[in-house]
């Protein structure tokens, strides 16, 4: 990994910064992984109000707890949260987005929208610039993502959110057993790379429609647990 060089001074004392964010195989992407990486992001962030704003198709909380623990772990404090998703069925953003980041077509086409982001979301993306102006007006940032959340900043569903926990423990076995692994052949890699192609596309359209319906209904079953992680990753804290 080999970061551009940054285009600012890190030693300019920021009152607020917003840290825009992708989520790639459910992990922060690799831009901004290796962002928060070098020593000036260190220096830019220590002891900095930060915002995180994330720009996703529907799977972004596990890249957010990296963040978390990142910007806790540079001496920056996280005061706000907001999410810009791809609001369609997983099924269907699944679709769009390979139509997109694979074939350059973001559509929409017949009966499949445009995809990601809605330009709609973009424009109504100002009224948390006005929550965040009442903040720094009032040099108060306490109620900030209690604002954002009440305002529509974070939407999180129960099931996408079990899909994309139990998800990330094969990412990472796979990561860890087939990509990163020193003494793996050419050979065996590739021949892994194309499995997980296989096992992401089974996963994506066949399985997860159906995982979807059981955690949907497991969550109303166990409401009062869906709730309670449904609000904790709505917010800005860091499990300890
Ligand atoms: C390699 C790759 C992996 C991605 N993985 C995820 C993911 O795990 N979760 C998610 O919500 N979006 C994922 N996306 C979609 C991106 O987060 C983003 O929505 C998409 O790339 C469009 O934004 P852009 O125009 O800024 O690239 C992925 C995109 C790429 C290129």
């Amino acid at each position: 990994m080999c970061p551009a060089p940054v285009l600012f001074n890190p030693e300019t004392e920021y009152d607020l910064i917003i840290l825009a964010c992708q989520s790639w195989f459910l992990s922060p992407s690799i831009p901004i992984a290796s962002f928060l990486k070098t020593t000036e992001a260190q220096r830019l962030l220590r002891g900095r109000r930060v915002i995180t704003l994330h720009g996703i198709r529907n799977m972004w909380v596990s890249a957010q707890e990296i963040i978390k623990q990142k910007l806790s772990a540079a001496g920056a404090r996280l005061v706000g949260n907001i999410v810009l998703a791809d609001r369609h069925n997983n099924w269907i953003a699944g679709i769009t987005i390979v139509r997109w980041l694979v074939h350059g077509k973001r559509g929409p086409t017949g009966i499949l929208p445009r995809a990601g982001v809605s330009d709609a979301d973009i424009r109504n993306a100002s009224r948390f610039g006005e929550i965040l102006l009442d903040s720094i007006k009032n040099n108060s940032y306490d109620d900030l993502q209690q604002n954002l959340v009440a305002a529509g900043a974070v939407r999180v569903k129960f099931d996408l959110l079990l899909i994309e926990r139990n998800a990330r423990k094969i990412f990472v076995k796979f990561a860890r057993n087939v990509l990163h692994r020193s003494t793996i052949s050419a050979e065996k890699r590739s021949a892994g790379v194309s499995i997980f192609k296989g096992y992401l596309l089974f996963a994506l359209f066949l399985l997860s429609p159906i995982v979807s319906v059981i955690f949907t209904i497991a969550g109303l079953l166990i409401y009062p647990v869906a709730r309670k992680k449904i609000k904790y990753y709505q917010g800005i804290l860091l499990k300890s």
